[in-house]
């Protein structure tokens, strides 16, 4: 930890004690001033690991923890099958999507629509979620903070789901999840995972990008193959 794992921990306003000398949040165990151990940070539980979808959907209807939702139509939180076996994520919603509720309903989600298809799921078969749950204004990137803010809602969307594969869109979704700086390209063609449960992660182009060079869309159809045959080698989820 890392600042990303203190700063989704603030925005979830939880406490955090560290030690008064140590500048940074350390590895290892934080002890409280009256000596007392207390939970290394990365072993603090996690503040959304009892909410239900329910209260999660609720509590990004109502989220105002960056500046996006005074701009934000409204909220856009997932959609699809609440134990689908593959999880979809992109980067954030764009204008379609904002004036709907529903990632991916623009141009960009028809392509993932037959996208998905062709991968034989209809799109109701999957999750689909973004990294953000507020459109930034004008399709601008996400910022770092405002990632950071909406990191405990697409992490419990993932530990609801319990999905066996993700498939991660783009660049901006692929290095917010996987908590890089790595360039797509190089994220593409392996097989990642995902925190303590190792859940298996595939990246791939967005279908975006694929709109603006439809060229690489034979490189998306290698990682769909690599995905389903990563997918295959996964064990079933007991029921
Ligand atoms: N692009 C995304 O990444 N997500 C959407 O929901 C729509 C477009």
């Amino acid at each position: 930890m890392n600042t990303r794992r203190l700063n989704y921990l603030k925005a979830m306003d939880i406490d955090v004690w560290m030690r008064r000398d140590r500048p940074e949040p350390g590895f290892g165990a934080a002890v409280a001033d009256s000596g007392s151990p207390v939970l290394p940070i990365q072993d603090q539980p996690d503040p959304l690991a009892t909410t239900s979808w329910d209260q999660l959907a609720e509590m990004v209807r109502h989220c105002t923890r960056c500046d996006l939702h005074s701009s934000r139509k409204q909220t856009v939180f997932g959609t699809g099958n609440l134990r689908a076996e593959w999880m979809i994520i992109g980067e954030a919603p764009g204008a379609d999507e904002d004036t709907q509720g529903e990632p991916f309903v623009g141009r960009a989600g028809q392509l993932l629509n037959s996208i998905l298809q062709a991968m034989g799921f209809p799109r109701e078969q999957v999750y689909i979620a973004n990294v953000l749950k507020c459109r930034p204004p004008g399709n601008r990137d996400p910022k770092p903070d405002e990632a950071a803010c909406c990191a405990p809602y697409l992490a419990r969307q993932i530990e609801l789901v319990n999905p066996r594969m993700i498939l991660c869109l783009g660049r901006i979704a692929a290095q917010n999840l996987l908590n890089t700086e790595t360039p797509i390209g190089k994220l593409r063609g392996q097989l990642h995972h995902l925190g303590e449960k190792q859940r298996p992660v595939v990246v791939t182009y967005h279908p975006a990008y694929l709109l603006r060079s439809p060229g690489e869309k034979r490189k998306v159809w290698q990682d769909l193959q690599f995905a389903l045959a990563a997918y295959a080698q996964t064990r079933p989820r007991s029921a």
